[in-house]
């Protein structure tokens, strides 16, 4: 609880938060159907959460072709056309809790409030998303197709 309230608190400074409520989570098989906020994902800000080192810096794992972003890395696959492989809402499974499809991920789980052992200690506490800015980050991956690569 303590640590929810620091991650909260932590959003509200640094992102524009329409609601600090914890949505709870709802998977049917490989995927969370329902959006983790009632704010709208923006395409344009969820580029700016996977590159910025203050909040996703989801670059450090993960490339994508086309990406202005130095020093992008290749820890996790490469997301480049991740639109045509999988849903939105695979797409927010793998963000919210990727240790549900692989428990020694080492993928963060960037929307749990417990269960954070695995989570480096780097990120405890600090990097976790708002529900907001996943839906950001779902509403850019979605849209990264070959065709456009
Ligand atoms: C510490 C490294 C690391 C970071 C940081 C990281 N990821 Fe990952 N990610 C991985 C790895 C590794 C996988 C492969 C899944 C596995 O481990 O089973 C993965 C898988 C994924 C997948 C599924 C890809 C596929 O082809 O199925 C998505 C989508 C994804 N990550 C998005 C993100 C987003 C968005 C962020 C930032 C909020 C992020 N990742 C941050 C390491 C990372």
């Amino acid at each position: 609880m303590r640590w929810a309230l620091g991650a909260m608190l932590f959003c509200l400074c640094t992102q524009v938060m329409a609601t600090s409520e914890q949505q709870a989570m709802r998977v049917v098989g490989d995927a969370i159907v329902a959006p983790l906020s009632d704010v709208t994902g923006s395409a344009e800000e969820g580029e700016q959460i996977f590159a910025a080192r203050d909040t996703g810096h989801c670059v450090l794992c993960h490339q994508v072709s086309g990406l202005d972003a130095p020093f992008q890395g290749n820890i996790g696959p490469a997301l480049s056309g991740i639109g045509d492989r999988l849903s939105p809402a695979q797409i927010r499974l793998r963000i919210a809790d990727a240790s549900l499809l692989n428990a020694q991920t080492i993928m963060p789980s960037y929307y749990l409030i417990e269960g954070l052992h695995r989570v480096d200690e780097r990120y405890r506490g600090r990097t976790a998303l708002s529900g907001a800015q996943i839906e950001h980050l779902v509403a850019y991956l979605a849209q990264l197709r070959s065709h456009k690569q």
